[in-house]
């Protein structure tokens, strides 16, 4: 892919954050997901790919925009074929409230190189990857938790593991409480920490848990730029809404929810490209912040071939008209 979409990529994730970073504590966590979308797809669409969204809003008849299957692009009958991940607010609760680690973000690969999952619960373990294959999603928490504080030369209490904190999840709370290992609850968001997971110094060890299958999609992509580790499987809910979460997979042709997924099955991308925006303040990215005439942004964009972790911190002029700029180092 071309080393200049870096560069158009952290336009995309930034003029979305911009948009959303405007309805932060309002309430409107719609509005601020209206406005990041319409600002993502309307970048997207200047740019000189030949792209279709596999991860996104929705189907086209839940979503108006940044549906699966929506063509993006200026040149949609030549070039490359790029498959598309997005998550135009990853956060929309946390924006609206005005919460930390709201971020916009996407990826891109070549065709074929982002899993099409369906928009169902997804069960991910995420570790550092110094405990890569000693781990094993359907083993004990206790076994997993163990192999992990050997492979960092921690002890269970030196580790700290991100759970979302949902009732859903408390026989996993309490398993990981068990074993003295510490655990860091948050209320939504889990691209982020799965990010923060594999990166040395963030105090995060771990992530375990279940949230959204296209979620785990784009924080493989990033953990594949990463080389990071991660297990996954789908999850099927009981009750009334089994019929809709199967009916979702065999829709994606995916006919055993429980086998174990690696980044190279959610991920298998050659060609990843992976970019992120702080909207509001964050573990690792510092929310966009407005000031007269202008705002500043901070980013992460990680390209595979190239090897490269950007962080990007960008000054926008909002305001032509409003003279000067007022900003500081
Ligand atoms: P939003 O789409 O409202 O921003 O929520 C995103 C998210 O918190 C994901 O990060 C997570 O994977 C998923 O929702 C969890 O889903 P649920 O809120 O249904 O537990």
């Amino acid at each position: 892919m071309h080393k200049l979409l870096e560069l158009d990529l952290i336009r995309v994730v930034e003029e979305a954050a911009i948009a959303a970073a405007r309805f932060m504590g309002t309430g409107d966590k719609i509005g601020a997901d209206d406005a990041a979308t319409t600002a993502m797809r309307t970048r997207l669409n200047e740019l000189d790919i030949r792209g279709t969204v596999v991860i996104g809003e929705g189907e086209l008849d839940e979503a108006p925009m940044l549906y699966i299957g929506e063509k993006l692009g200026q040149s949609p009958d030549a070039g490359q074929e790029i498959d598309i991940a997005v998550d135009p607010l990853e956060g929309t609760n946390l924006t609206a409230s005005g919460m930390n680690n709201a971020i916009t973000v996407m990826a891109m690969a070549e065709r074929g190189g982002l899993l099409h999952a369906p928009d169902i619960y997804m069960n991910k373990l995420v570790v550092r990857p110094e405990a890569a294959n000693r781990v094993d999603i359907h083993a004990p928490v206790k076994k997993n938790l163990k192999a992990l504080a050997q492979a960092l030369s921690r002890t269970l209490g030196e580790l700290v593991v991100v759970v979302l904190d949902r009732p859903r999840h408390a026989a996993l709370i309490a398993e990981i409480r068990a074993t003295g290992a510490r655990i860091k609850l948050i209320t939504d968001g889990d691209i982020l920490p799965a990010i923060a997971a594999t990166v040395r110094g963030t105090n995060i060890h771990a992530m375990m848990g279940t949230g959204g299958a296209p979620e785990g999609v784009l924080a493989a992509a990033a953990l594949k730029c990463l080389n990071g580790y991660m297990q996954a499987h789908f999850v099927v809910r009981d009750g009334a809404d089994e019929a809709q979460d199967r009916a979702k997979l065999t829709h994606a042709g995916i006919a055993e929810p429980q086998r174990v997924l690696t980044i190279e099955d959610l991920a298998p991308g050659k060609q990843m490209l992976f970019a992120a925006t702080g909207v509001t303040n964050g573990d690792l990215l510092h929310g966009v912040q407005f000031f007269p005439g202008g705002a500043r942004t901070n980013s992460m964009v990680m390209a595979l071939q190239a090897g490269t972790v950007r962080f990007v911190e960008s000054i926008h002029s909002l305001d032509p008209k409003r003279k000067p700029m007022i900003f500081s180092l």
